[in-house]
């Protein structure tokens, strides 16, 4: 068992002073040894399909000392045997909350919402004559993206929350899901030039600094936990999914994977939009055409999910949602 210099002394607390403490340059990721590095970067791609690689250590490091300073553990080998043991469960899920990256904002990569103000019009007369229109926030974040769709979707046709138009929003990372639903942000993060389709779905926070989304807004969203590497615990299509800065940070297989479970999910005709520096894979040409700017569309009849997934994670099925 590796143990970091002065064992037992909290991580954070002041050295001894001897040169040899964890405040010495380098200290806390020399005690975090490859075998520990390996078990960690293993378990966090089997869970969520992110790639932590050895260039990527000291972040690690940095995210997870607070883990460990959180269990009073001296040891990252200590961290690996919580994380692989019986009670290891909760653990594992607080990392993956430490090992994710939420940045987002309102209205983030605006082309994509007037993109979507144009697909709009169909979807909406689709609804309005008594269709079914869902949209889905894969790796929604904080909520922001989400809402942006709804503002974008309101402004266009206020009374959509009586039809039967829903967008599903999820993540992997219960805390962000939380903010989410909570729809309650700082009055900073709307940004100097807020579009006047969200500031009309905003109202006063609980306090001067903070806005709220208003009930018509909410009630088109339905937020939940979801590992979008797992089995979807929901049926039907999606006319448009927005999977932006989320498969970043997943390797080659896994983007192509996922890809390739979304075209099962999309009508032909339906919606991909990707992040700024996200580009659909060549070898996926048969299911997507380029349609704009990281926006793809949907080209050839889905085939059954199972046949495409032969790696997928057998993992629980969970309650259904009805997005
Ligand atoms: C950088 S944020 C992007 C948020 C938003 N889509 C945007 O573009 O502003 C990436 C999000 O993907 C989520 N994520 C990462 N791996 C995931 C997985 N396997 N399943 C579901 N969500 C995942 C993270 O928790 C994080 O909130």
């Amino acid at each position: 068992m590796t143990t970091l210099p002065e064992a037992g002394r909290p991580l954070g607390a002041p050295a001894t002073g001897d040169g040899r403490g964890l405040d010495r340059p380098g200290a806390i990721e020399a005690a975090f040894t490859d075998a520990d590095f390996g078990t960690v970067a293993a378990l966090i791609h089997r869970e969520t399909g992110i790639l932590i690689t050895q260039a990527k250590k000291s972040m690690l490091v940095s995210r997870l000392s607070r883990r460990l300073r959180h269990h009073g553990l001296a040891s990252f080998s200590d961290y690996v045997t919580l994380l692989e043991g019986r009670g290891g469960q909760a653990e594992r899920r607080a990392l993956i909350s430490a090992v994710t990256t939420n940045v987002t904002s309102f209205f983030r990569e605006p082309h994509h919402f007037d993109a979507l103000a144009a697909l709009a019009p169909d979807l909406i007369a689709r609804a309005r004559s008594g269709g079914r229109v869902r949209l889905w926030s894969a790796g929604c974040s904080t909520g922001q993206e989400a809402y942006s769709i709804a503002a974008t979707l309101l402004s266009l046709a206020p009374e959509i929350a009586q039809l039967d138009l829903r967008i599903l929003a999820t993540d992997i990372d219960p805390v962000v899901i939380e903010t989410a639903r909570a729809g309650i942000y700082d009055r900073e993060l709307l940004g100097e030039r807020t579009p006047e389709s969200l500031l009309r779905v905003l109202q006063e926070g609980p306090a001067r600094n903070l806005v709220s989304m208003a009930a018509p807004v909410r009630s088109l969203i339905r937020f939940e936990v979801l590992n979008l590497l797992e089995p979807w615990p929901f049926h039907g299509q999606f006319d448009i999914v927005f999977c932006r800065n989320v498969v970043i940070y997943f390797d080659v297989e896994t983007r192509l994977t996922l890809w390739t479970r979304f075209a099962t999910r999309l009508p032909e005709g339906g919606t991909l939009f990707l992040g700024h520096s996200e580009r659909m894979d060549p070898r996926l040409d048969p299911l997507f055409s380029p349609a704009g700017v990281t926006q793809y569309r949907r080209t050839a009849v889905p085939q059954s999910d199972p046949a495409l997934l032969p790696t997928l994670k057998n993992a629980a099925r969970k309650a259904p949602i009805c997005p």
